[in-house]
């Protein structure tokens, strides 16, 4: 047992280590901004997306997401444990650690651990001896096994035993070979009656199958019923305990490990039985979830093995789809996965044991299929061409889980892959998948700090501290705006997205724009000079027009060509028969109101200040008729529309979360984004404003940096630009009625 590093000791580990200097030991870094930059180690890359946080003292890879602390960075490297990777950094540093002994709770933890152990093994060979070396065991449990097709060699390879159908047949024989009632209820062997407090065997009656630690420790037991009885449960399990953490195992890994790691390939199946008959048929590359959706951790104990997975599925349509919920965490950990389906009827024990050997090869060999081409075939399956919302939908289910993918070549072939079996364009689909990795790059980014709180032992950053404050940062309008001037928004996104930094301001305005295009926004000049009135979609035309500013990329940009289309084509002509009805319906309102009014009112004051108020009640509920009609009118046209990239874009900027919401809890007379309006589009112009000016200046710096000292006059005159570039800046800024936090470029 290795002895424990004491938390002084740690801390000064941690407090020393330095995330540049000691990912230095294997990237080549280069400094790039506040950061560093290089190719990642983790992943075959040509352009460097791993990057390195000094000041934080943290790494990532926006492609792969790996990193962390060092300690992270270290253990994910060099695969090494927690302990491990200390006594590295240990090394490095020349920090001594102190060999301590183990205090007694620890060393009581030890022990117990090893006593638990020692009872499962125990319980191992009583149950092994009672299949063989007894009646019972002989007449019920191994003629069971017979019968289910399983040979010798797989009973004794696997450890497979019966347990008595007397009630303390385990519980008795322990006690005898001096094991205590501790650890036998501890590990879950036996339970105690409180009725007659006395013990009684859990596996009563069952035929045991042993599961084993990748060491080969026995954690733990499954005990099947032979009875067909549906009133009694197929498996009893052993529970959790300190031995047998059940997120952690894999059932068959002990017996599978140096054949997964050979053919370097992991099928997944679900159970016990499914495992043991595809060893018999020669496949030992088998293990099993035993029926449980996979976790994080039986993936990693998996990964130390091979990165390649294949999950074999019978084909009951239900049960796949539940299981394809699992495959992002498979995705995320950077494995490949395949999937593979069997013949209908089958399940991999009943195929396994209906086929010889060469022909499970052939058929494992021949029937596997890509994850997402395998998705992409089982979700749309039952989706009717008709139906885009359901198509987008399904897309969008998809499309997450290329999200996952960090391998970018892998990536580009499911963006052909899904444009072409999605009937969507390459440049849709890009687009919505740059939409799901800039999520997921958030979350792997949280749970990197999270990590990093952890590693120290205690919450260095609050749940509600820098993260937070970021995220509340957002929500507010004018955070927005100095998050885009100090250019810390674009930058995030240009390190994933690759390409487009002004794509999420063109976003933000295309929200609004499908959402509200043709809603009443302010009044106009026309050509002639004339004020008209002019909707949302005119106002941002003009605006953006006014600087000579284009939508930049090309799908938003369909969009809004498409808004603009309704507006000046079939808009005008349908809104005027309804501006007729909702005119008709107010004037009946306000007659019969009048003649209302005339029988209750009490004089002549009392008549003009109910009309007044009439007239004012139909006004409004004319108008509110109107602008329904206005959204409603836009949505509805951008959704059905036959332009596949209108149609799933739009879909997406409607449906998207309200990003504002959190101004309600802020600023309780602020009532909708709608109500906001006014406020919203020319902030959502002016922010996408603000950062082409600032790449601008940034262009313009780099040509700075780049031309020779001797050259002064071109020098001075970049100079020149960048200060007018600035003034303009403020100008801009001053117009918008607010302080301006000028760019930090290093
Ligand atoms: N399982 C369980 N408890 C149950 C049912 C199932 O723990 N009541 C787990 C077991 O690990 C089982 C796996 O889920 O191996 C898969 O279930 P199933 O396919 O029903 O069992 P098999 O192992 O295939 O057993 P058999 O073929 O004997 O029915
Ligand atoms: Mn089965």
């Amino acid at each position: 047992m290795s002895s424990r590093i004491d938390p002084e000791t740690v801390r000064r580990i941690l407090d020393t280590a330095d995330i540049v200097d000691v990912v230095s030991d294997f990237v080549k870094l280069r400094r790039s901004g506040a950061n560093y930059k290089g190719l990642c180690p983790f992943h075959d890359e040509r352009t460097p997306s791993f990057s390195v946080n000094k000041a934080r003292n943290i790494c990532k890879c926006f492609s792969c997401g790996k990193g962390g602390s060092p300690v992270n960075f270290i253990m994910e490297h060099e695969q090494l444990s927690y302990n491990e990777a200390l006594r590295y950094l240990a090394r490095k540093y020349n920090i001594e650690i102190i060999e301590r002994e183990l205090n007694d709770a620890e060393r009581q933890a030890a022990s117990d651990r090893e006593a638990m152990l020692a009872v499962n093994e125990f319980a191992l060979n009583h149950f092994e001896h009672n299949l063989t070396e007894t009646e019972d065991g002989r007449n019920i449990a191994l003629s069971y096994f017979r019968h289910r097709g399983i040979n010798d060699a797989m009973i004794k390879r696997f450890h497979l035993g019966y347990a008595l159908e007397r009630s303390d047949a385990l519980y008795s024989t322990a006690k005898s070979r001096g094991f205590t009632d501790h650890y036998l209820e501890s590990t879950g062997l036996c339970l105690k009656s409180e009725r007659t407090n006395s013990y009684y065997d859990r596996f009563k009656g069952r035929v045991i199958f042993p599961i084993h630690s990748v060491a080969g420790r026995v954690l733990g037991f499954g005990g099947r019923t032979m009875r067909s009885d549906k009133t009694v449960a197929k498996y009893v399990n052993s529970p959790e305990s300190t031995v047998y953490v059940k997120n952690r195992e894999l059932y068959g890994l002990y017996q599978a490990k140096s054949a997964i790691a050979k053919k370097d390939k992991c099928i997944l199946v679900e159970g016990y039985m499914d495992v043991i008959s595809m060893h018999q048929a020669g496949v030992e590359n088998v293990v099993a979830s035993s029926g449980t959706s996979l976790t994080q951790g039986q993936i990693r104990a998996l990964r130390r093995f091979s990165s390649n997975v294949t999950l074999i599925y019978d084909s009951d349509a239900a049960g796949i789809k539940a299981s394809l919920r699992g495959i992002n965490l498979l995705l995320a950990e950077n494995l490949t996965v395949k999937v593979l389906l069997l013949p209908e009827g089958d399940d991999p024990d009943s195929f396994a044991q209906s086929h010889s050997a060469s022909e499970v090869e052939a058929y494992l060999k021949d029937h596997e299929t890509d994850i997402i081409a395998f998705m992409i075939e089982i979700l749309m399956r039952d989706v009717s061409k008709s139906d885009p919302i359901a198509r987008a939908k399904v897309a969008n289910t998809i499309l997450q889980s290329v999200a996952m993918v960090s391998d970018q070549v892998l990536r580009m072939e499911y963006i052909g892959e899904c444009a072409r079996r999605l009937g969507l364009s390459e440049n849709v689909v890009a687009l919505q998948l740059q939409k799901f990795s800039a999520v997921r790059a958030e979350e792997l980014e949280k749970e990197m700090r999270r990590q990093q709180a952890r590693d120290v032992g205690r919450d260095i950053i609050p749940e509600n501290g820098e993260n937070a404050g970021k995220a509340e940062a957002n929500t507010t309008p004018d955070n927005i705006r100095q998050e885009s001037i100090t250019s810390s928004v674009p930058d995030k996104n240009l390190v994933r997205a690759g390409s487009n930094t002004l794509l999420p301001y063109e976003r933000m305005i295309m929200r609004y724009v499908t959402r509200y295009g043709l809603t009443y926004f302010c009044d106009l000049a026309d050509a002639d000079g004339n004020l008209q009135p002019g909707t949302v979609v005119d106002y941002v035309v003009a605006d953006l027009s006014m600087d000579d500013i284009h939508i930049s990329d090309p799908a938003l940009s369909s969009v809004l060509e498409a808004v603009k289309k309704l507006r000046s084509d079939s808009w005008p002509d349908d809104r005027k028969s309804i501006e007729k009805e909702a005119g008709e319906e107010r004037n009946r309102r306000i007659e019969a109101g009048h003649d209302e009014i005339r029988q209750v009112a009490t004089d002549i004051y009392d008549i003009e200040k109910r009309e007044r108020e009439l007239a004012a009640e139909a006004d409004a509920a004319y108008d509110e008729r109107l602008r329904a009609f206005d959204t409603d009118y836009l949505q509805r046209r951008l959704l059905s529309s036959d332009d596949d990239t209108v149609r799933l874009i739009s879909t997406d900027l409607i449906s998207e979360r309200y990003v504002l919401s959190k101004i309600h809890t802020k600023f309780a007379h602020v009532e909708s984004e709608e109500e906001q309006l006014s406020t919203l589009v020319p902030r959502a112009i002016y922010e996408l404003k603000a950062a082409i000016l600032a790449g601008y200046i940034d262009d313009t710096k780099r040509r700075l940096a780049a031309v020779s000292p001797s050259d002064t006059e071109t020098f001075e005159k970049l100079l020149r630009t960048i200060v007018e570039y600035q003034e303009l800046q403020k100008e801009f800024a001053k117009t918008m009625g607010e302080r301006i936090i000028l760019p930090k470029h290093s």
